[in-house]
């Protein structure tokens, strides 16, 4: 594990312009940290780096995410699980872009719940309050939101933002017959961060680790323990950067700010 020392002088970049500026939240009377899993290879982008490390509109992907969370008066740590072989190359992202929250980096594990878990058990994590966990290449969260995502999560343990499908979503059978569509509203599309009470996310893991449970997010490994998981509402601009389809759409966005 890193420790945050290296972060010194190098030319700052322009901090990416906020999509809606609005005032900077308070402090919350908590510690908050939060956990970017940044350790996946981007197989389904195809293209040579992971995505995370993609230039979009000037500046890589995992920077204009980190910028949010350095804007954020309530987060106090960031905690980056990455690839050992780009440890270096995000140190020197970080002190090029003055990221002056990055608290530690962490090896990543071969399941994004691994990379987590890692995570989860640095110093930094283990001295907070409330964690979030927000994937590296969602760029387009904002401070208001996470702030609000960690009030919830300090006040009923876990806070999760999701949105009404758009879509109508139909649950099929291996031969592509639909079984059944569920009432579109008692669905949710589910987005990061994710925010919950640290010793309740921490629990959660361990037990899912115990018990060898690969969940695909972080709110499915605390349901699995046992755990109520609580939604609020999600932010539409909040994209995950997927596929080339979505990088397209992330330089609208940005474009248009
Ligand atoms: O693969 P997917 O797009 O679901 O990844 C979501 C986030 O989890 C990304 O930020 C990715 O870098 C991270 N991840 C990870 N460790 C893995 C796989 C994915 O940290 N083994």
């Amino acid at each position: 594990m890193s420790d945050a020392s290296f972060l010194s002088s190098q030319a700052p970049s322009q901090a990416p312009s906020q999509a809606h500026a609005s005032p900077l939240p308070p402090r919350l009377n908590a510690r908050v940290s939060v956990i970017i899993p940044a350790a996946g290879s981007g197989t389904r982008f195809g293209a040579a780096l992971p995505k995370q490390y993609l230039d979009l509109c000037g500046l890589p992907i995992l920077i204009r995410t980190l910028h949010v969370f350095e804007q954020t008066p309530c987060v106090d740590a960031i905690v980056i699980a990455a690839s050992e072989d780009f440890h270096e190359h995000i140190q020197t992202l970080c002190t090029t872009h003055r990221i002056t929250k990055l608290a530690a980096i962490c090896p990543g594990g071969t399941e994004r719940q691994y990379s987590i878990f890692n995570a989860l058990n640095t110093a930094p994590i283990l001295d907070s309050d409330v964690v979030l966990v927000h994937d590296a290449v969602r760029p387009f969260c904002t401070p208001a939101f996470i702030t609000s995502l960690a009030e919830a999560a300090m006040e009923r343990g876990s806070a999760i933002p999701g949105l009404v499908p758009k879509e109508t979503i139909k649950e099929i059978s291996s031969d592509l017959s639909v079984r059944s569509t569920p009432p579109r509203q008692h669905l949710r599309a589910i987005q990061t961060p994710q925010a919950f009470r640290r010793e309740l996310l921490h629990s959660s893991y361990a037990f899912a680790e115990k018990q060898g449970f690969i969940g695909t997010d972080d709110a499915s490994v605390v349901e699995f323990a046992g755990n109520t998981v609580f939604v609020i509402n999600g932010l539409e601009e909040n994209i995950k950067i997927t596929t080339p389809f979505d990088f397209a759409v992330a330089r609208m966005l940005l474009e248009r700010s």
